[in-house]
């Protein structure tokens, strides 16, 4: 499958020409440098509301103006920012309702960036009116090819127009019944039954922070926020430019906005992407970041996405600002693009002379030309993307999905029970994906609600919380002959997190698995249990489900404790699949070697026949196969057959030595 928004990989990244309104001359400059590094393409304004609208009504274009022409002329395109995610200090003392409030119910004073809340009618208000203008000027230039909506949407604001809001959303949530609300919220105990819909407000420390429920539907809420207030940026947009594609930038795996249901709202979905190189744990890294890149792939079912940022070096916010090899700098944003990445852009393409990020790497640093190991490794990165126009588009296709949700994720947060300090959930996705990745086969990162069908394989870890008709789904996915496993506390509750009756997991899946779970045990750090399987012995680690088998073959058994002997792995014919159960946790190779057994048991085929040592990883995109040595050390490779090296143009077949931190791209 293919869908393009453009016809090559977009090469770039956030340009603040209104920096440095006062020496034009470098303006002049970056346009030289961009072409020397091999730029295609600027995101421009991101934080120039205080430019543009310096006082109210009194708008200021000229830069922006010359800036757009300018970048037309030398055949770079732009992406032109919203600009609310940091707003002009007249705009906040005229109307401070638009300053956000903190838990405590303070409101924050004007400063630093996302300060503002999510409900204030003027300032959606103010922001759809520059959005409007901002659209009507440059509907026509043909320089515009996308919008990026604001910056990073994040946080929440608690002021009394966002719980006035949250009630609103509850009403509506509960059907205007109370009683509803109190049943879900299981409000008889503590005696927290509610009669009027007044007496809810945000969950607070010094508040009502105990009662999940109402906690998760606060996340519901405050994600629906963002949600709502980038349909109200985005609708002059829309009116006015309908064919200029709209994104915004996620934030890796954030959890305080449902970014799988906020997806089905982008044209495209982007990400900002900033691991931690170079600093001992680089393989990690490859998994972490490759499950992540997946995870934003698949909120499209497979549409490339964007990386809308990364650092060209070095950031400045980890507390030790390790810089990456240029070598790795380009393997990751290789990476991305071998999963599904359309571009690769950058923050920044130049260091500003102050401010706080004035040490975060660039492409050009303080000293102002090309002659840096970051400038020339960016230029050989932008030289490579270059011959890449034929992977733009393309999908992966992926016959195994992991089930990481969104709204899991936060119903696993917020319980209490069992073992209070290792939840764990997203290392956990990250552990039974990486065994898949390890060996060439792609994977989809899903969530509860996704199509199931097309899939021979689905793994969902830690899938405590079933929406609505997710265990008819995954009822009728096994039923229909799909091999699905679950790990340990397993649909548990509801989507209000009400319990299920009747014995773990709900309902008919415990006819479907053949197990009931009838107890859960928490392990300290320092005590374990351990599991016999396959001949083995495996570590428990800090959770173990006590099951019983009503029907399903034992694979695994307890080793220690009271329940010594009793079932650990499970599996169950149903219909025409098969139903996995896992009841253990265990942080070493049990995942891989139990996936090793279900990729030859179901036969699910790598990617590509290419043989590689260990951290390097093969990931194919449409007709293009990557091969990345994320190792430590020069690896050997080994193909199957005879590639065309896309990059330097030669044949290569039979077994090549790729050095540490390379990567190869083959057709
Ligand atoms: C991002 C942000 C950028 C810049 C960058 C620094 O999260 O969107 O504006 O601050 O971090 O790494």
């Amino acid at each position: 499958m293919e869908k393009k928004f453009f016809d090559k990989i977009i090469h770039g990244g956030d340009y603040n020409p209104d920096q440095w309104i006062d020496t034009p001359e470098i303006w002049d400059e970056d346009m030289r440098l961009m072409k020397l590094a091999n730029i295609n393409s600027a995101t421009v304004g991101i934080f120039s509301w205080s430019m543009i609208e310096p006082e109210e009504g009194v708008y200021n274009f000229g830069w922006l103006d010359t800036m757009m022409d300018k970048m037309h002329e030398n055949g770079i395109s732009v992406i032109l920012a919203t600009p609310s995610g940091a707003r002009p200090a007249w705009l906040s003392q005229k109307y401070p309702e638009v300053l956000r409030v903190e838990e405590t119910g303070i409101r924050n004073e004007y400063g630093v960036r996302h300060n503002h809340c999510l409900t204030s009618p003027v300032y959606r208000e103010k922001v759809r009116n520059i959005n409007r203008i901002l659209a009507e000027r440059y509907k026509d230039h043909p320089a515009l090819k996308m919008w990026h909506i604001s910056n990073e949407y994040g946080g929440e604001c608690h002021c009394e127009k966002c719980q006035e809001a949250y009630r609103d959303w509850l009403k509506e949530y509960y059907n205007n019944d109370i009683d509803a609300l109190n049943r879900s919220w299981w409000n008889g105990f503590w005696s927290h039954r509610l009669n009027d819909w007044s007496q809810i407000n945000s969950p607070k420390f010094r508040g009502e922070n105990h009662v999940t429920a109402m906690k998760l539907t606060w996340n519901r809420f405050v994600s629906d926020s963002h949600i709502s207030f980038y349909e109200n940026e985005i609708a002059p947009l829309r009116e006015i430019t309908p064919d200029i594609p709209i994104t915004t930038n996620l934030m890796r795996m954030y959890g305080g906005i449902d970014y799988q249901k906020f997806a089905k709202k982008l044209d495209l979905v982007s990400w900002d992407n900033y691991p931690g190189w170079d600093r001992g744990d680089n393989d990690w890294q490859a998994v972490e970041t490759a499950f992540v890149h997946d995870t934003f792939r698949s909120m499209k079912n497979g549409q490339p996405f964007f990386m809308m940022e990364s650092t060209p070096s070095q950031v400045n916010w980890h507390d030790i600002n390790k810089l990456p090899r240029a070598e790795m700098q380009n393997l990751s944003s290789i990476q991305a693009v071998a999963h599904g990445a359309d571009s690769v852009q950058y923050f920044q393409w130049r260091k500003g002379r102050g401010g706080h990020e004035k040490f975060h790497g660039a492409v050009v640093d303080h000293c102002g030309h090309e002659n840096t190991r970051v400038f020339k490794g960016i230029s050989k990165l932008g030289s490579v993307l270059s011959k890449l126009d034929k992977v733009v588009g393309k999908y992966s296709t992926a016959k195994v999905a992991v089930i990481y949700d969104w709204e899991n994720s936060w119903a696993v947060k917020h319980f209490c029970g069992y073992n209070n300090l290792r939840r764990d959930y997203l290392q956990e996705c990250i552990k039974w994906y990486k065994p898949f990745y390890e060996r060439g086969i792609t994977v989809d990162i899903i969530a509860m609600d996704a199509d199931y069908s097309g899939y021979d394989l689905i793994i969902a870890p830690f899938l405590y919380m079933l929406k609505d008709k997710t265990a008819d789904r995954i009822e009728s996915y096994i039923a229909s002959g799909g091999n699905f496993v679950a790990s340990y506390l397993f649909a548990m509750v509801d989507k209000d997190d009400l319990c299920f009756l009747g014995g773990f997991p709900a309902g008919n899946l415990k006819e479907v698995f053949g197990v009931w779970n009838e107890e859960t045990d928490a392990l300290p750090a320092d005590i374990k249990n351990k599991v016999s399987a396959f001949g083995k012995e495996y570590d428990v680690d800090h959770v173990c489900d006590i099951i019983h088998s009503t029907g399903a073959t034992v694979l695994g058994t307890y080793q220690k404790d009271f329940y010594k002997g009793e079932p650990s792995l499970t599996c169950n014919s149903y219909g025409k699949g098969k139903a996995w159960y896992v009841a253990f946790r265990n942080d070493d190779d049990f995942a891989d070697d139990f996936c090793r057994k279900l990729i030859t048991e179901i036969d699910i085929k790598p990617d590509t026949g290419i043989i590689t040592e260990k951290d390097v990883f093969v990931r194919k995109r449409g007709d293009t196969v990557f091969v990345m040595n994320f190792s430590d050390s020069d690896t050997g490779v080994l193909l199957d057959k005879e590639y065309t090296d896309i990059v330097n143009g030669v044949t290569l077949s039979g077994e090549v030595t790729l050095p540490v931190c390379s990567y190869l791209i083959l057709e």
